[in-house]
């Protein structure tokens, strides 16, 4: 196992991310209960004061979003539950998708967060404990996330995999599109880095010949698409988004590019057909 997301959390990438996870379990929750299934679902809680501090991932993203004023309504949001996570004030505390979430179960929700990583899952159970409807489960998140999608129609799935692995675009692909056509209900929301177009049109290819059908594709670039080594930008694609959701992409990712972007950054959010 080489990657540790306590290097990254609190990243720009985390912000588009947990900011729209935020607004689309909202979403979710005003058309009744919901089941979330978060196929990667990490520790939950990030001590920035760690790993975050070498990176210095989180000093650009996290902490410049906190520093921040007239912060649209969506980022102020994601400043709220992080100011939730430090109660004493500061911010050295950031949320994860499984704790983001957690805190917003209402009666009839229920959360269960996949971690293949036996360590990072006892993290994940901890976070996790005080919370009732909330679940950790150990194993392969792709594996275990169509079975649970399928007995649980009208979730709300995240799969945000680490891309470490040279089959995780392919597997986040088909594992998004089989929940997709078993359950034309669910809402998923894959998270992908972007370095190059090719690998990241290689991948919207493959969800559209798997059948997933129209997706919202969320992207904040912080610089153009260069230099195929680094994480230029991210994305969210979701299948089955609702209404309201490309301007709720507009509004988070036009900010992280223009609060956090290099020279050349751009959002685009747009409709696949
Ligand atoms: C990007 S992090 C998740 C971050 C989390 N979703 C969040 O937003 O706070 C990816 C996590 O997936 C775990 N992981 C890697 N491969 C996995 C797999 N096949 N199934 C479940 N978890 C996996 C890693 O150990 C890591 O903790």
């Amino acid at each position: 196992m080489n990657y540790r997301h306590s290097f990254h959390a609190g990243n720009f990438a985390d912000i588009v991310k947990h900011a729209l996870v935020l607004w689309l379990l909202e979403q979710r929750q005003a058309a009744g209960p919901v089941t979330v299934l978060d196929t990667h679902a990490g520790g939950g809680l990030y001590d920035l004061a760690g790993d975050a501090v070498r990176s210095r991932e989180a000093e650009a993203g996290i902490e410049r979003l906190m520093a921040s004023e007239n912060r649209p309504p969506l980022i102020e949001a994601l400043a709220a539950a992080v100011n939730e996570t430090n109660p004493d004030g500061g911010g050295r505390f950031y949320p994860g998708s499984p704790l983001l979430v957690v805190r917003r179960l209402r009666r009839g929700d229920r959360y269960v967060g996949f971690e293949l990583h036996p360590p990072v899952l006892a993290l994940l159970g901890e976070v996790l404990e005080p919370f009732a409807g909330a679940e950790a489960r150990g194993g392969d998140g792709y594996d275990q996330v169509t079975v649970e999608a399928a007995a649980n129609p009208g979730s709300f799935v995240l799969i945000d995999p680490p891309f470490e692995q040279p089959d995780d675009y392919h597997r986040a692909a088909d594992t998004a599109s089989a929940i997709v056509r078993a359950d034309p209900t669910a809402t998923v929301a894959v998270w992908t880095p972007m370095k190059d177009m090719e690998t990241f049109d290689g991948f919207l290819r493959r969800l559209e010949q798997g059948g997933a059908g129209r997706a919202l594709v969320a992207e904040a670039r912080l610089r153009p698409l260069t230099n195929p080594m680094k994480m230029n930008g991210c994305a969210l694609v979701v299948l089955n988004p609702p209404a309201g959701a490309e301007a709720a992409a507009s509004e988070v990712c036009g900010w992280v590019t223009d609060r956090l972007g290099e020279a050349g950054a751009r959002a685009e959010v747009w409709t696949t057909d």
